[in-house]
């Protein structure tokens, strides 16, 4: 045991050695877990740029002497097992001082425990079921719920339409959807004609929106994980003749995701979503993002909600620090994350309902439409101000 322990020893001094870039012992260390493989393998990367682009321009404002490290590991998609390993070995062996990502929830949920366990605060940046936040007290979430956004489109939508259908992902944030948006819409008056769950690795949507169809609905509400799902079911919303027969696609703004609306086509036109953030919306703060990730990444490079989320993420995490003067103790962290807030996010003034450890956050009613030749999902109406998650809100004792 000891003849195994020292040679791992050796080893790790052996690699520590090799390691192109040396970490010095004040060095803050930020483990990032999100996908760099399987079905959402394509995001990863803006979280990661997101972050890096953060750190990049803010270092200067940090305490003298303090550097943040970002160490990056691929999840390889909803693999809640493979999650909580990273996140044991980030806390064990790399010794970070905070926990931040996380596309999809299972995984959000699979580390949870490792946040209380290890007193290691956890600043989610994208998974949206509402639930997670309530697993640790080590959990702060930066980026959204799926019933902040789809609650008030099912307000909005019952004013427009009778009759909806709803298509969700078979799990957490798919649930939350279709019950925020179905219970809003009938609360308003409408009619839910249908619902179905399509498993999360499904990838063809043509059987299920035959249903849809048949059903003659006046609109559909579809939540699926952004990126290429998004994409995905608009070509077969297309392909079967859905809008041609004068059906509505609505939903949260997952399924017109921004970096995917120039590879959607016509079809997309017209697609009305409820959601925090748009690439196109015109508040200063998010033309000096656009422009500061345009600088970095190419002109037609264009950013996604998930890399907004994992900015303010990066925000709020740079504000513990320099709180703290680089000095951090986990509870002062959560505390002052609890009290968090930006005015002046990308997205709008965004800030943590210490009650909860949720965002608090505007939502805006959204349209794609063609500007400047390229398809954007254009702001047109602020419909929820400051909204706190509507499902802890209706759930209190
Ligand atoms: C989630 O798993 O919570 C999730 C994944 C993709 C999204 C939104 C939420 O677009």
């Amino acid at each position: 045991m000891y003849l195994k322990r020292t040679s791992l020893m050796a080893l790790a001094a052996a690699a520590a050695l090799l390691a192109a870039v040396p970490v010095r012992a004040d060095d803050i260390k930020v483990g990032l877990i999100t996908s760099y493989s399987g079905a959402n393998a394509n995001i990863g990367p803006y979280m990661e740029k997101a972050m890096r682009l953060y750190i990049q321009e803010h270092e200067k404002d940090l305490p003298p002497g303090v550097k943040v490290e970002l160490v990056v590991r691929d999840d390889t998609g909803a693999n809640p097992d493979k999650a909580k390993q990273l996140a044991q070995d980030l806390v064990v062996r790399d010794k970070v001082q905070f926990l931040t990502g996380v596309i999809f929830t299972p995984n959000a949920l699979a580390i949870a425990p490792i946040a209380t366990e290890a007193k290691v605060p956890f600043v989610i940046s994208n998974a949206g079921t509402s639930v997670i936040t309530t697993k640790s007290p080590y959990i702060a979430r930066v980026s959204f719920t799926l019933w902040q956004s789809s609650y008030p489109l099912g307000t909005w939508a019952a004013k427009q339409y009778k009759r909806a259908y709803t298509l969700v992902s078979d799990f957490g944030p798919g649930w939350d959807a279709e019950e925020a948006f179905t219970k809003a819409f009938k609360a308003g008056g409408g009619e839910i004609v249908g619902s179905v769950r399509v498993p999360l690795s499904n990838t063809d949507f043509a059987p299920f929106m035959q249903r849809v169809k048949d059903a003659k609905p006046d609109a559909l509400m579809v939540f699926v994980p952004a990126g290429k799902f998004a994409t995905a079911v608009m070509k077969s919303f297309g392909d079967l003749g859905l809008r041609s027969a004068g059906v509505k696609l609505i939903g949260p703004g997952d399924i017109t995701t921004d970096e995917e609306l120039p590879t959607m086509g016509d079809v997309a036109l017209g697609v009305t979503t409820v959601f925090h953030w748009s690439a196109a919306a015109d508040r200063p703060a998010n033309k000096a993002f656009i422009a500061a990730w345009k600088k970095a990444y190419g002109n037609d490079s264009i950013p996604n909600f998930e890399a907004v989320g994992s900015w303010d993420s990066m925000d709020a995490i740079f504000y513990a620090i320099r709180e703290q003067k680089g000095k951090l103790d986990p509870d002062k962290t959560m505390e002052l994350l609890k009290h968090y807030s930006n005015p002046n996010s990308p997205r709008g003034p965004i800030s943590i309902d210490p009650a909860t450890r949720d965002i608090v956050q505007n939502e805006y009613l959204r349209e794609v439409r063609m500007v400047n030749g390229s398809l954007q999902n254009i702001e047109i109406e602020t419909v929820a101000t400051a909204i706190k998650d509507p499902w802890k809100e209706l759930n209190k004792q």
